[in-house]
């Protein structure tokens, strides 16, 4: 007996069960057997329960080689389209690695792009979960062509529009590119990898043995190249991470961020007055500074593993979001070094970008000296952070909570650059550098020629510290706006970013600045 005709809904309806099915029931096992989600339960994760809609559920590609035109899934390996996350429209693409291992070629590119171009027409976030095994072979070049559809439109929506990759599988060659391009990129610990040529092709090249876990993993991204800003121990954690940094931002560079309502309290705190160690070498955590300034539970740590002798996060204050870069006492006495200044360059440049006031808590004894800082460049390194602080337009705040030696005084927000407000704590010492080094150069011949140099050198350096070992010469000037007690920071900042929060300040006419890369 001949089958009975779909009528037009029913056709509908079987066309929808089938691109649901992805690759097919044996492929989402083994996706499951790896501890991987599906592009759709991804999906499920990460928007406002039934906000999403589809784009493109039904496109297929139209390649017919190396038989691929007998290997034809409904929607090509990557699910598109937009919803809400906390309420506010979010759009989404999600490989599907079922799906010839969410390959990308010609139809699946054309579908990110469609949903990029959409979220910079009408000024929303895109979000990418990224699961792929490249360039799909089978097409050629128009998979290579894709890509670059794709890092173009990347580059096109920096700065206005937030851009944020997922990465929930393996991500080689070509395909770390769009992620390199965005603006946080978040990995998923044991599942998930990055890298430009994979183990195999290392190997061949260098002879170095290495796994895909070592050479690209989400632990060496974290901490040995700093490509990765978040990791976490599984995806549903790393879709959380997500939807937690995108609360901080705007939907686009024209508007501010969300803020959360905030009831006045007593702001005052007290335990802030006990942090910095009377020995002016000890070491103290900057994120008892930072946590015990705003609003509890706000602050939102990036690049945690990378360069630890900066610190950098979002965080709120009073409600209102901020981001925060702090030198860390507590790692290489929070030296400024290439690492520390191109990771807190690159925050500055983010949180100008989308309207994010700065707030520095500042305590660094200088740059790290050395022939590997200079031969790897920290010159041109540093000044990328000289570079970011001075051309930002957001509102600026310093707080110097001990040591502001040298060039580092200079970068670290100073008033000289535009920080619209410089606090210092009673602690804070302003000075070229600490008062024993100062004694030890200006001072050299009479050390020298004294009969105990030793005692000479102490009382030079008790003299040194009573001219510049505190903030009131910079006082005196008017480059630190007032010495404050600890206890009072978060009252007063409080009060100095509301009052700052009509800011209009605008760079020179310009194509763009040219930033030391
Ligand atoms: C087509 C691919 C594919 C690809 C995987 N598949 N990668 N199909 N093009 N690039 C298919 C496999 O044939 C398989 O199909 C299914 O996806 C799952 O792959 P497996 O190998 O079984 O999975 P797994 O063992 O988990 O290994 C995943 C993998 C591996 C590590 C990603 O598949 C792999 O190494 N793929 C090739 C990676 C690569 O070299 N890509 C090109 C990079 S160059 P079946 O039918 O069996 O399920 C590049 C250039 C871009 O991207 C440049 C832009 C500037």
């Amino acid at each position: 007996m001949a089958d009975t005709p779909q009528t037009p809904m029913e056709r509908l309806e079987n066309l929808r069960v089938e691109a649901l099915k992805g690759g097919g029931e044996a492929r989402i096992e083994a996706q499951h057997a790896k501890g991987k989600l599906t592009a759709r339960e991804r999906i499920t994760l990460l928007l406002d329960p039934g906000s999403f809609e589809e784009i493109g559920m039904l496109v297929k590609h139209r390649s017919t080689n190396f038989g691929l035109d007998k290997q034809q899934f409904l929607g090509d390996g990557v699910v598109t389209g937009y919803g809400r996350v906390d309420g506010r429209p979010v759009y989404v693409f999600s490989q599907d690695f079922t799906v010839l291992g969410g390959s990308l070629a010609e139809a699946h590119a054309e579908k990110i792009c469609r949903i990029m171009d959409l979220a910079m027409q009408n000024g929303a976030p895109v979000i990418g979960l990224n699961d792929s095994g490249g360039a799909r072979i089978q097409e050629g070049v128009v998979s290579l062509g894709g890509y670059a559809d794709i890092f173009y439109r990347n580059v096109q929506a920096s700065g206005v529009i937030p851009q944020l990759s997922g990465i929930l599988g393996p991500c080689a060659g070509g395909a770390v590119y769009s992620p390199a391009l965005t603006d946080f990129i978040f990995m998923a610990e044991g599942s998930s990898y990055m890298f430009v040529t994979g183990p195999n092709v290392v190997k061949t090249v260098t002879h170095e043995e290495v796994t895909s876990e070592e050479l690209g993993g989400a632990k060496a991204h974290a901490a040995k190249s700093g490509v990765t800003h978040f990791t976490a121990a599984n995806e549903a954690l790393v879709i959380a991470q997500m939807k937690r940094v995108l609360s901080y931002l705007p939907s686009n560079c024209e508007e501010l961020p969300p803020a959360l309502p905030y009831a006045a309290a007593d702001e005052a705190r007290p335990a802030l007055d006990g942090l910095i160690p009377q020995n002016a070498q000890q070491p103290y955590d900057i994120r008892d500074a930072i946590e015990g300034t705003v609003d509890a539970g706000s602050f939102c740590e990036v690049q945690r593993d990378y360069a630890e002798n900066i610190v950098c996060g979002f965080a709120r204050l009073a409600g209102r979001s901020i981001g925060i870069v702090a030198n860390q006492p507590a790692f290489l006495a929070g030296v400024l070094d290439i690492k520390a200044s191109n990771k807190a360059a690159r925050f500055v440049r983010t949180c100008d970008a989308f309207n994010v006031p700065l707030l520095v808590f500042e305590d660094v004894p200088g740059f790290l000296p050395g022939t590997d800082q200079e031969w790897n460049g920290i010159i041109s390194n540093g000044a990328k952070l000289l570079y970011a602080f001075s051309e930002a337009t957001v509102p600026r705040i310093t707080v110097i909570t001990r040591k502001a030696y040298g060039g580092a005084y200079d970068v670290m927000n100073s008033a000289h650059i535009g920080a619209d407000l410089v606090y210092a704590w009673p602690t804070a010492e302003i000075a070229v550098m600490g008062a024993k080094g100062a004694a030890e150069i200006i001072f050299r011949k009479e050390i020298a020629a004294s009969t105990d140099p030793a005692a000479t050198l102490a009382a030079k350096e008790a003299e040194y510290a009573e001219l510049f070992a505190h903030p009131y010469n910079a006082a005196a000037r008017g480059y630190v706006s007032e010495v404050i007690a600890p206890a009072q920071t978060r009252q007063k900042l409080i009060r100095a970013f509301e009052m700052l929060q009509n800011k209009a300040a605008k760079l020179p006419k310009k194509k763009h600045g040219n930033l030391p890369l």
